[in-house]
């Protein structure tokens, strides 16, 4: 039997062991999950296991393990490097979830749990991938698995692991399942992503929170503070990062790029519409789109400081804290974006105010070049599966690894992702299309069967 009459065969199947991983609470970012991570780690070993790997193993770090597998077929063929993350985000907040986050449950043809679509769900095609192909005999390349628990806190412990072994981590190229399709029709490989530098700030005014009415006026308040530093941060005009030098390393890119990134775009009135908001917002000079894939941007994620229980209360809060990043793009260093960060806060001065900058994480934009002959190889492949060739997507998020991997190995990464844009990644209520799930095993099937 082909595969394709394998996963018909077996398909309810997979989709009830990708419960079982999507069962596992795998939240990096909050240490009450930390016996969770470890155990799903411990979950995917024994998945790839019963795949038929040669060789898995747990390779434990200051954090949470790696999950490494081998599966040799030919030493002349080449070695393609499949790399994904089993951690998930916070479920936050929680009583906006239909079904509860790690309850998978199927409903319209998607299967709604966190991680489902990032990157649980794409990960583990491969894993079934891996089975189908060594039922059939048809596995052309030689794999190895690179898969980690720590990429939505920044991948700190990889970048680590690949910075002390690159000389024995010999490859082709990295493939990776985690971003998203245009449609459930429309097939499309990312070629860019963009870089992350990760701040949380923090402004410190009285020593001890104030009755408002006797000082209010008198003492600077930090969340007004914390106010005046975001505002500085973006000119409200332009859109552009008011941060001395954050453009210097900016590529321009040229006219007929640009042409390939409007092709990916989406359209400005769908968007507002499914996203319940009557205007976007972009950098001078660029479209929305394109001010959210191919240029920089800046965004809180989190602001916090005094009362903000039930009813009021009149204080002057202590303190004021937010959570800021800056999204990436070539050629800037996420190294360069820390340093002159932390010195607009240190030079930008609040007179009774104190800031402190904490520094999370960050990793550098990736490209994958078109000329690649692995890009190729995945276009056919997506080609046969959907009927249609892929188109180049550009995309705003960030694999923070990537840039640190594609550097000390030269291996560039293939980013075929099988989400849509619509699953909720990060969000409440993320999904997973069960027909992409179907496709994506289809189609890196097809890739790692093809002729070398
Ligand atoms: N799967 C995403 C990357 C992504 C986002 C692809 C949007 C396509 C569209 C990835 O798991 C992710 O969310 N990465 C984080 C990294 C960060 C926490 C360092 C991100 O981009 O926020
Ligand atoms: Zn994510």
């Amino acid at each position: 039997m082909s595969w394709e009459g394998l996963i018909e065969e077996n398909f309810d199947r997979f989709v009830e062991e990708l419960k079982e991983f999507l069962k596992i609470p795998s939240v990096s970012a909050d240490p009450r999950f930390r016996d969770d991570v470890f155990e799903c780690a411990d979950w995917l070993v024994k998945a790839i296991k019963d795949a038929g790997a040669d060789k898995v193993e747990l390779i434990p770090t200051d954090k949470y393990p790696l999950v490494y597998a081998e599966k040799n077929v030919d030493e002349n063929a080449p070695t393609i490097w499949i790399y994904g993350h089993y951690d998930v985000q916070p479920p936050d907040p929680l009583d906006q979830w239909i079904t509860p986050p790690f309850e998978p449950d199927i409903r319209d043809g998607a299967i709604y749990a966190r991680g489902a679509s990032d990157d649980k769900g794409q990960l583990y095609m491969y894993v079934k991938a891996l089975e189908l192909l060594n039922k059939v005999g048809k596995l052309k390349y030689n794999l190895r698995f690179l898969i980690e628990g720590e990429e939505e806190i920044g991948s700190e412990n990889l970048e680590k692991y690949i910075l002390q072994n690159h000389d024995s981590m010999k490859g082709d190229m990295v493939l990776v399942s985690d971003t998203a399709l245009p449609g459930p029709e429309t097939p499309g490989i990312t070629v860019s992503l963009r870089g992350i530098c990760y701040f949380e700030v923090s402004a410190y005014g009285p020593s001890h929170d104030l009755h408002s009415g006797t000082y209010g006026g008198a003492v600077q308040n930090p969340v007004h503070a914390i106010a005046h530093l975001i505002i500085a941060l973006r000119d409200p005009i332009t859109g552009r990062i008011m941060i001395p030098g954050f453009y210097d390393d900016v590529k321009e890119l040229d006219p007929e790029e640009r042409e390939l990134v409007r092709k990916g775009s989406w359209n400005d009135e769908e968007i507002k519409k499914s996203l319940g908001i009557d205007a976007l917002i972009g950098e001078a000079g660029f479209s929305p789109f394109e001010s959210a894939t191919i240029r920089p941007s800046m965004d809180v994620n989190g602001i916090w400081g005094g009362y903000t229980g039930e009813g009021s209360k009149t204080i002057i809060p202590s303190e004021a804290h937010a959570k800021i990043s800056f999204r990436l793009v070539a050629d800037q260093s996420w190294q360069k974006i820390n340093e002159a960060f932390k010195k607009f806060v240190e030079e930008f001065k609040v007179p009774g105010i104190r800031f402190e900058v904490k520094t999370f994480h960050g990793g550098d934009p990736v490209k994958t070049p078109l000329e690649f002959w692995g890009y190729q190889k995945a276009a056919n492949a997506m080609e046969q599966v959907f009927g249609k060739k892929p188109i180049p997507l550009y995309t705003g998020g960030s694999i923070p690894v990537l840039a640190t991997w594609q550097r000390k190995t030269g291996m560039p990464p293939i980013l075929m992702g099988f989400g849509l844009e619509s699953d909720r990644i990060h969000a409440p209520n993320e999904h997973f299309n069960l027909n992409l799930f179907r496709k994506g095993i289809n189609t890196i099937c097809t890739l790692l069967s093809s002729e070398l």
